[in-house]
């Protein structure tokens, strides 16, 4: 993607002074290189994109188009799927919390519901009971076991403690009711490929003992896997940063070696960030700057909420683009990009060393994943997002500024 200060300036004129740019055809070119370093092993392997990470529409009709499920974990996020076309098979739903005529709703459709806990499996007891016998059903299980992190997950149910067993033998003692797969997902700091690997052999295990002779239909890894990164970002991880290659050299020989004989059952893979991070930068502007004691301060057209609204505290890559008026006021050697909110906390960019000055533009890199979604209308509406085609050299917009009128709908007047 070619940027200057005049194709921002442009865009800047087009779109007010903060927006995102969408790269879909990256974003494309991602998807097929994760799923193809699995299927290249596992022949039946897919992904299920997590909506969670980034529900812009375009991504995930165009998840939709390239054949891979919505994994959605929430009504809302299961409407959106339905919304854009998505037909109700190619729809996995997961989370903690879903209400009963969800659960009944989405399981008659035919969509794959990964339950949590017993409370909802006894919502299934009850559905399958009401339903005629040849009115078959089915739904998978989300597994809780220990992948050696810190803290235990509070989700699904545990294997070790016997709430895993006692769903199966629950929902298999139904006439109409079959168990059809299995989940995971566990978040680990590190994401690292030995991980992994535990998570395909552990799953593999519960597969040949809950299943035996039966296969699933498919066992699902879940997501957590770190995506693309430049050499600058990596340098500020302690650990390495494995490529998709890498996770699917940790997973699918296993998979291969475990079905050698005949298809076996569908592996799915629920990437959020590791497709979506790098597809998304974040355009700022430079408002005024201004020093407090010796603290060199640039404030930002945008916030922290922007670009890191988890607030971690790496400072992510970014590049400056220099208005060339000469006589615009400037910073000179270390200085912090903060942003519009009254929070201290709100600082873009710490310890940047450089020149900064009114009218530059700042681009952020890496904030595809968790930030357009997590943003809260604090102080200033949300940005706009325009699509960039890389293949024509063309930008679109895809979600306008909010306005007065959009944050305020909901609000009684
Ligand atoms: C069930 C499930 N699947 C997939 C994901 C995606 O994780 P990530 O964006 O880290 O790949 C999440 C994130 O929390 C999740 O809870």
């Amino acid at each position: 993607m070619e940027i200057s200060w005049q194709i921002l300036q442009s865009l800047e004129k087009k779109y007010g002074d903060s927006f995102y740019i969408l790269d879909l055809r990256k974003f494309e070119n991602n998807y097929q290189e994760f799923l193809t370093s699995f299927r290249e092993i596992y022949s039946n392997s897919n992904i299920g994109y997590s909506y969670k990470t980034n529900y812009t529409p375009k991504l995930c009709q165009s998840v939709n188009f390239m054949g891979g499920y919505a994994e959605v974990v929430s009504q809302m996020e299961y409407d959106l799927a339905i919304r854009i076309g998505v037909h109700p098979s190619k729809i996995i739903f997961n989370g903690p919390f879903k209400l009963k005529e969800d659960i009944e709703n989405a399981i008659v459709a035919g969509s794959i519901v990964n339950l949590d806990s017993s409370h909802e499996v006894s919502i299934v007891e009850n559905l399958a009971q009401r339903l005629p016998d040849e009115h078959k059903i089915s739904v998978g299980l989300r597994c809780n076991f220990d992948v050696g992190a810190s803290n235990t997950s509070r989700f699904g149910f545990d294997v070790e403690g016997g709430e895993l067993n006692h769903a199966f033998n629950t929902l298999n003692q139904l006439n109409n009711c079959a168990v059809e797969g299995i989940h995971c997902h566990f978040s680990t700091p590190k994401r690292s490929v030995e991980s992994y690997a535990l998570r395909a052999k552990k799953m593999l295990e519960l597969s040949k003992f809950y299943f035996q002779e039966r296969q699933p239909r498919f066992i699902d890894l879940g997501g957590g896997f770190f995506g693309k990164m430049s050499e600058d970002l990596r340098k500020q991880f302690d650990w390495p940063i494995p490529s998709y290659q890498e996770y699917a050299q940790a997973i699918a020989p296993q998979f291969k070696n475990q079905f050698s004989q005949g298809v076996g059952p569908e592996l799915i893979l629920e990437p959020g960030v590791a497709i979506v991070a790098d597809v998304m930068k974040f355009v700022t502007k430079i408002a005024g700057v201004k020093t407090v004691r010796s603290r060199q301060l640039a404030l930002a057209t945008g916030s922290i909420q922007n670009v890191k609204p988890t607030l971690n505290d790496k400072n992510l890559l970014m590049r400056i683009y220099k208005n060339d008026d000469f006589n615009r006021e400037k910073l000179v050697g270390q200085l912090d990009i903060v942003g519009y909110t009254c929070m201290e906390h709100d600082c873009l960019y710490k310890g940047y060393q450089g020149e900064i000055g009114v009218g530059d533009y700042i681009v952020f890199d890496n904030v595809g994943a968790y930030t357009t979604v997590f943003k809260p209308p604090f102080i200033r509406s949300s940005p706009p997002i325009i699509s960039y085609d890389s293949a024509v050299n063309e930008y679109e917009l895809i979600k306008r500024r909010e306005s007065l009128e959009d944050m305020f709908a909901t609000y009684v007047m």
